[in-house]
């Protein structure tokens, strides 16, 4: 095999119901259901070329040599791409993100995501949408999600050959923003592996898992039907149910910061005064803030003059995981 190279580019997303709890860890098959919006101002673009010349993978992230724990996940998601391809060529992968990592925009969905298909297209492997949702989830659970465009749900599956995400509506059907405040670019202390095996030591999750079946039709239904009355309130419940469940396992984790309290109850006052705005929340600091695009600058002005938010990035939905022509190396 001479040299093979592919580069691919993946949304972000934000999940609507979260993904929080895994019933398989290894192969990271969900205890529930999820559904989320591909973020277009948050992407990861990754170039991979397998080269018959390398001894060993060479994995740079943001323009750095990787740190140890993301080359392991990087070269695990290779060893799998090379299993299904029966080769054995190393490979080297330059990835970049637009957005800081590590600060509750999912940097891992968009980064296995572009990984999973311009690695399996640098072995000449032309996976459908749903083996490649599969093969990133792997890698990261809310990877699956970044395969398809637009407005998406992850079907938890009983084991990993049926657990895979699908687009339930294209970016296109619904004019919705998604507000990041940025409260902290820093990485997070606590990652989403070690929250989704501390979940299972919550009091709470059997009370969150019985009530998740009703929130994850009703947001289905008030996405396909655009209503953000019917949506809002059913995604904040589930945001604050994400850091009940993290601050109530054992021992507990702290997302929650006091930075954060400031933009939510900014929000709230907001919809007081008639803007139809709704808060989300990821594993990290920072707080999304979901309205209608007529909405958007306003809800922006109003975010970037809270003192403790130090940047916003407006988001619209974003398509699905794609190939490109500009490679990183
Ligand atoms: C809070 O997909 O980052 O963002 O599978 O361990 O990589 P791993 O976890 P990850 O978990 C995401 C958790 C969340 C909620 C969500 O995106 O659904």
């Amino acid at each position: 095999m001479s040299i093979q190279k592919a580069t691919a580019l993946s949304n972000s997303n934000i999940a609507f119901i979260k993904y929080w709890g895994n019933r398989d860890a290894i192969f990271r098959v969900p205890l529930n259901d999820s559904v989320s919006m591909n973020l277009d101002h948050a992407f990861t673009t990754t170039t991979v070329a397998f080269d018959a010349q390398l001894t060993d993978d060479q994995i740079v992230v943001g323009g750095k040599d990787a740190n140890e724990t993301t080359r392991q996940r990087v070269v695990a998601q290779l060893d799998r791409v090379r299993a299904l391809a029966k080769i054995e060529t190393k490979a080297r992968v330059a990835s970049q993100n637009n957005f800081p990592m590590g600060a509750g925009i999912a940097s891992s969905a968009s980064a296995f995501a572009a990984l999973s298909l311009a690695a399996t297209r640098a072995a000449g492997l032309e996976l459908s949408e749903r083996e490649l949702s599969i093969l990133a989830r792997h890698a990261a659970g809310s990877a699956s999600r970044s395969i398809p465009g637009g407005f998406v749900e992850w079907i938890a599956g009983s084991d990993s050959a049926n657990s895979f995400a699908v687009s339930i509506a294209p970016p296109e059907h619904w004019d919705l923003r998604d507000v990041v405040a940025i409260v902290s670019a820093e990485e997070k202390k606590v990652g989403s592996f070690e929250g989704h095996a501390a979940a299972q030591t919550s009091p709470f999750l059997s009370t969150r898992q019985s009530g998740l079946p009703a929130r994850f039709h009703l947001v289905r239904r008030a996405i396909l039907s655009k209503d953000l009355g019917l949506l809002g309130p059913a995604i904040e419940e589930d945001a604050i149910e994400l850091h009940m469940m993290a601050m109530t396992s054992r021992p507990p984790i702290f997302y929650w910061t006091p930075e954060m309290v400031r933009v939510i109850q900014a929000a709230h006052h907001w919809r007081a005064e008639g803007i139809a705005v709704y808060f989300t929340l990821d594993a990290g600091p920072n707080v999304h803030l979901i309205c209608e695009s007529k909405d958007a600058d306003q809800v922006a002005a109003r975010a970037g003059a809270i003192p403790a938010v130090q940047r916003v990035i407006v988001n619209a939905p974003g398509g699905a995981a794609h190939l490109i022509d500009q490679h990183l190396f």
